[in-house]
């Protein structure tokens, strides 16, 4: 078989892990041959390609990013970009495809399935949001960026006697908040999934100061206060139609100042989170995620996606992957409460 392999939207480390395990067992195991597309649904597009061999997939497995490149195009909201796709799939002589992505790079490998395409795919995102895998591998390394960063903003805090702030990703999921503050001892963690009261933020900042410990406030960017709305960077949206977030942190911090007359900074972690080295665990899911992509498509198996679920990887009908977002429950947030202050 010809497979075609694509990455699109938000890159994430482990995606290099996904493609040098799909296409060492595809070759050595199945002697399948590969072309990657480049640039997410751009490549498939526009005939954008790059080969996909041993050799030119060695040494990838613990970069970041992805060897493919990667896009937000969206190729339902281009003129005849499906029939484009489908001509150029023809064209490379591409029997299937293996979509590596989140909820919109799924959505449309669902899509495209449903219209008879052959598609595989990989459940890829820093921010562990998509339904029916229980982790995402970028999450793990996302987590440890922050965690590390929470370590060394407590010293400073502490020196200065500062509330820090910590801004994190998550536009509607706050599980990296969750995990950062949980494993970062945060004095309160704030998720976009629960609306917050800044009085009880200030409550727990001014608490935390009295045992002359410092607070740090881990932030999901897209955490909304319970009398305003979330923090929008401008009205643009991307060709899935997601806003851009920005500024949360910062308010907040204006906030703990007048109503504390403490100090507070805010640090948005930002794009630091998806970039660089994946960490072990990742590199191991993504390897896994990998192995069992390319059996699927070997037998056949279309509309799969691979996922996690508990420590094996099944397959599940792609479709459901992005039914709907797979956010923090209440009482897995609660777990974390009694930490506050
Ligand atoms: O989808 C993953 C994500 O990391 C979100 O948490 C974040 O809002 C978004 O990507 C930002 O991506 P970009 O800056 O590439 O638009």
């Amino acid at each position: 078989m010809r497979i075609g392999v694509l990455t699109g939207g938000g890159d994430c480390p482990g995606l290099n892990a996904v493609i040098r395990a799909v296409v060492r067992k595809g070759v050595k195991e199945y002697g399948h041959e590969f072309v990657g597309f480049r640039d997410g649904w751009k490549g498939p597009l526009e005939n954008y390609t790059m080969e996909l061999t041993l050799e030119t997939t060695r040494g990838i497995l613990p970069r970041g990013g992805t060897i493919l490149g990667t896009s937000r195009t969206n190729p339902f909201k281009i003129e005849n970009g499906i029939e484009r796709i489908k001509t150029n799939l023809a064209d490379q002589g591409v029997d299937a495809l293996i979509a590596i992505g989140g909820e919109d790079t799924l959505g449309v490998a669902t899509k495209l399935h449903a219209l008879g395409v052959k598609v595989i795919g990989v459940p890829k995102t820093i921010d562990n949001d998509l339904n029916n895998t229980d982790y995402t591998f970028g999450f793990d390394t996302a987590v440890n960026v922050a965690v590390e960063a929470i370590d060394r903003l407590h010293t400073t805090a502490e020196s200065h006697h500062r509330a820090l702030i910590v801004e994190v990703m998550g536009r509607h999921a706050g599980w990296i908040a969750l995990h950062a503050g949980i494993a970062g001892g945060a004095s309160c963690i704030l998720i976009p999934e629960l609306k917050f009261s800044v009085d009880k933020v200030c409550e727990w900042v001014e608490s935390r100061f009295k045992s002359s410990y410092a607070p740090i406030i881990v932030i999901a960017e897209g955490a909304i206060p319970q009398d305003g709305d979330m923090m929008i960077k401008d009205g643009e949206l991307d060709a899935f139609g997601h806003v851009k977030l920005a500024g949360i942190g910062e308010w907040l911090a204006v906030q703990i100042e007048a109503k504390t007359g403490k100090e507070a900074r805010t640090s948005v972690l930002g794009h630091i989170q998806r970039g660089g080295t994946p960490t072990a665990f990742d590199r191991v899911l993504a390897t896994r995620f990998g192995l069992q992509a390319i059996t699927a498509a070997s037998e056949g198996d279309w509309g799969k996606m691979v996922a996690l679920h508990g420590t094996d990887i099944v397959r599940v009908p792609l479709a459901t992957a992005t039914e709907q977002l797979k956010t923090v429950p209440l009482e897995r947030y609660k777990e974390s409460e009694i930490f506050f202050g």
